[in-house]
């Protein structure tokens, strides 16, 4: 398994659209595994592919606060079901470093995806699991948490962050 480097907003790859996976073979299973890693390196509990660079439509996720690890992976992944009732959290994402921002989004929905092995699956999702993998699916259609405040906010956030170095606040 290998880390690899999260990129950082601004940066147009974030902005594409992934692409749906053909299959779920060696090379997706050791990409997965790489982006998990990752994900846990830089204290994540959600990554897409894209913000490895990678714009394939695949998530990991572990929202889990104990030692144990409970990862969960996302080939293909579609929403359903979207609650009309809203639930606000602070949100987050590795690849806007140190930014927050208190967004609303569908309290429950499904979401129908491919698992590690290929497999379909559908979960039902509530809480901090439905806001993340609704954050993420945004990863894999090239939107950003930011996209959901205003320009202004968004415009002094994105300043902010184009002064940085590349992976100078992800450490
Ligand atoms: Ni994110």
């Amino acid at each position: 398994m290998t880390i690899r480097n999260i990129l950082t907003e601004p940066n147009k790859l974030l902005r594409q659209i992934s692409q749906k996976v053909d299959k779920v073979g060696i090379e997706e299973q050791k990409l997965m595994d790489d982006m998990l890693e990752t994900m846990y390196a830089a204290k994540g509990i959600g990554l897409a592919a894209i913000q490895i660079g990678i714009p394939k439509r695949i998530i990991v996720m572990d929202i889990s606060k104990e030692e144990a690890k409970k990862p969960i992976y996302f080939v293909n992944p579609v929403i359903k079901n979207k609650d009309p009732l809203k639930a606000t959290y602070e949100e987050g994402c590795l690849s806007v470093p140190n930014q927050f921002a208190n967004i609303d989004r569908p309290s429950r929905c499904e979401v129908e995806y491919l698992d590690y092995d290929g497999k379909k699956q559908i979960l039902k999702a509530n809480g901090l699991f439905a806001t993340c993998i609704q954050h993420e699916m945004d990863h894999l259609n090239g939107v950003l948490f930011i996209d959901y405040l205003s320009k202004l906010k968004r415009s002094i956030i994105i300043k902010k962050l184009s002064k940085l170095k590349p992976n100078s606040a992800i450490l």
